[in-house]
């Protein structure tokens, strides 16, 4: 007789997969069935990877880079960062001690939550959030404590809704600015508010800034420039939005030695580096012109203020002007008050697909993303799809 198998992790099976992936198979399917769906539900510039980055990492393949590089990164990739950071964000690191390049910003945050957290520790974290900000708590055996915003004072940040979610067990606020899914830039008021906060009760601050370069109002703060903070923060950042390298794997992560050394043995550990020609690829478009950064950023802008004008427009829909990454958040007061049923109807009536508020915490609800890392040819068929679905109801 055959025993029953073992019951495999009971960690790991508690964590959904990624929701925003499952979305994006589900247009995949009916398109591949012959539908032609929209796709808004992505967070994948539409942009090539510039051309003078990609050829930095053909040049490191030709020239032999195709070795184990060393795990934190290699130097002239770690020299980058830090004066990418002293240049940019008035923050100063040291580039062998206190900066860890990894693949990609996610498994960086991951690392990062792991070396700062132990089994019951709780991590601030505001809703609505990015998706994979609660499951990688989870993973590390700490405490995820939602701080919900809400969409009427613009999801504003304060002190007292921060302190009102700090227990002796909190160890991290985790920050997202420009923010996903919201389009929110962090304003001086808020950083402080946050500072003020991690100060008080001695936290630790991750600030995941992955959406630096994408700003179209309001000005970038990098919460470890703040006087006091470079000591707890952990700022992480890498190139795939500003840079369209979602597919090279490249991020890091800098801060206090002793968190990155934690972070830098569970890299080595696990994924041992990221890939060692991407690391030059990722030097030469921190060292390089900038320019193709500001060309993406003006083309996100413009559909920006596409968008929301011709949503607005619409009669049933509402959408905030998003200050920077490359999403909105939008509500159709006239379709539902559910964002699950929203996002239904957007794909089986207008193929259009898009992810439901409600994947990114309860305070998303009502809401659904739309990215607009998408052509504008399709921002303005999708826009005709909306209005021509608003005014049949
Ligand atoms: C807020 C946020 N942080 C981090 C990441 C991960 O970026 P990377 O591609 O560097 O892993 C994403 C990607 O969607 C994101 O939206």
């Amino acid at each position: 007789m055959l025993l029953p198998m073992k019951p495999l992790s009971h960690l790991l099976s508690s964590i959904p997969a990624s929701a925003t992936i499952a979305i994006n198979d589900k247009a995949k399917a009916l398109k591949a069935a012959g539908r032609d769906v929209i796709s808004l539900a992505g967070g994948d510039p539409d942009f090539d990877t510039p051309l003078a980055v990609q050829e930095a990492a053909f040049q490191a393949i030709r020239s032999g880079d195709t070795h184990y590089p060393p795990s934190r990164g290699t130097p002239a990739l770690r020299k980058a960062i830090a004066a990418k950071l002293a240049r940019e964000n008035g923050v100063q690191v040291d580039p062998n001690t206190q900066v860890l390049v990894g693949p990609g910003a996610k498994f960086l945050i991951y690392a990062v939550l792991a070396a700062l957290c132990n089994p019951g520790d709780e991590v601030i974290i505001f809703e609505p959030y990015w998706v994979s900000y609660v499951p990688m708590t989870l993973l590390v055996g700490a405490r995820p404590v939602t701080v919900p915003l809400s969409a009427a004072d613009g999801f504003t940040i304060t002190a007292e809704r921060i302190a009102q979610a700090v227990t002796p067990a909190t160890k991290v606020i985790l920050v997202n600015s420009p923010n996903n899914p919201t389009g929110r830039v962090m304003t001086r008021a808020e950083a402080e508010a946050i500072r003020e906060v991690a100060l008080a009760h001695d936290l630790y601050v991750i600030s995941d800034e992955i959406y630096e370069k994408l700003i179209f109002e309001g000005e970038h703060i990098c919460l470890a420039s703040l006087p006091d903070m470079a000591a707890r923060t952990i700022v992480i950042n890498g190139h795939s939005k500003a840079y369209a390298m979602t597919g090279w794997r490249l991020g890091w992560a800098a801060g206090p030695a002793d968190v990155i050394d934690l972070a830098a043995n569970l890299q080595s550990q696990t994924v041992t580096s990221a890939a060692s020609f991407t690391m030059a690829a990722g030097a030469a478009a921190l060292n390089g012109s900038q320019e193709v950064v500001e060309e993406m950023r003006l083309a996100y802008k413009a559909r920006r203020d596409f968008m929301v004008e011709a949503l607005n427009a619409i009669p049933g829909v509402e959408c905030d002007r998003p200050q920077g990454a490359f999403y909105l958040f939008v509500r159709f007061p006239g379709l539902s008050p559910s964002a699950m049923t929203i996002a239904d109807i957007l794909l089986e009536r207008a193929d259009i697909a898009c992810t439901p508020g409600i994947e990114f915490g309860q305070a998303g609800e009502g809401h659904v993303r739309f990215s607009i890392a998408t052509a504008m040819s399709d921002l303005e068929r999708a826009v005709e799809r909306i209005r021509r679905l608003m005014t049949s109801l």
